[in-house]
């Protein structure tokens, strides 16, 4: 199956905003398992004095594990997809948390940052070059900045790919048909199978430059199926080039390109 990219995915982020929160509020351990991630930044002194980056931020489920995690930091999320941005603005938010209609690939020309961390959860299995993106983070993120990716990503054994099929053929698929977003929910599952093994990604973390780069496994059905990967930045790498993609003006209807938080 054609994975879905870029424009393609987030018009379909985009339509399966409205049911998003609904559909991953089934899922045991969704919002436990994102709070375990943000903790494991081990960000010190409730994040006070310290700029956050949620990359992917969707309907704000990551942020607000983050604003948990770090209660006193100040967030910038950044997501492609108008429509999850709206469904996330849809609640309230303190001050010190905005967010951005920017792709991962625009950021590092956006005059963002620096960032002390960043946290992407269920991003980099959707991007069309993960390594460009952790190229740009590492330009976005101070020396020794902390990094928390939260992934779908097997432990590369044949079990864990059946039940991972059994899940989404079971359920996710089902359920997402239901929704009208049967293409989204196939390409969860099938970017998932395509995506690195834990022991791949920790690896192309430390090709990226990222020091200490380890897997960490999540508790309940999602053990060995989804992991918390933290790294820390290493020597800065050169300043990235001009963004790939331009996703502006995607959304079914308009978002404010920065939108303070309420
Ligand atoms: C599965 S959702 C996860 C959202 C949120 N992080 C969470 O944990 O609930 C993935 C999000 O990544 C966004 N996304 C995918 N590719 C992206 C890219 N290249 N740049 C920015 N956001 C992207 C999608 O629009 C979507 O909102």
């Amino acid at each position: 199956m054609t994975l879905l990219r870029d424009h393609d995915l987030a018009r379909a982020f985009d339509h399966a905003s409205r049911t998003y929160d609904r559909l991953t509020a089934l899922n045991p351990g969704y919002r436990t398992d994102l709070l375990r991630s943000a903790r494991r930044l081990r960000l010190p002194d409730d994040g006070a004095g310290l700029h956050v980056l949620d990359l992917g931020c969707g309907t704000g489920a990551s942020t607000r594990a983050l604003l948990r995690a770090a209660p006193r930091a100040r967030i910038t999320a950044v997501d492609a997809s108008g429509g999850m941005l709206r469904q996330a603005l849809a609640e309230p938010w303190p001050d010190r948390v905005r967010f951005l209609h920017l792709s991962a690939e625009e950021l590092p020309t956006a005059g963002e940052g620096p960032f002390d961390a960043v946290f992407a959860a269920y991003l980099f299995r959707n991007v069309t070059d993960p390594d460009a993106v952790l190229h740009s983070v590492r330009t976005l993120l101070k020396p020794g900045g902390r990094l928390a990716v939260h992934e779908y990503s097997l432990g590369g054994s044949p079990a864990q790919r059946a039940l991972w099929t059994a899940v989404c053929q079971g359920f996710v698929i089902p359920a997402g048909t239901l929704t009208g977003d049967r293409a989204l929910y196939r390409h969860l599952w099938h970017s998932v199978l395509d995506f690195d093994a834990a022991p791949d990604f920790t690896g192309r973390l430390t090709r990226a430059g990222f020091a200490d780069a380890r897997a960490l496994p999540l508790a309940g059905w999602q053990t060995g199926i989804t992991h918390t990967f933290v790294a820390r930045n290493g020597p800065v790498p050169a300043a990235a080039g001009p963004a790939r993609q331009s996703f502006a003006g995607t959304a079914a209807a308009p978002v404010p390109t920065v939108e303070a938080g309420r």
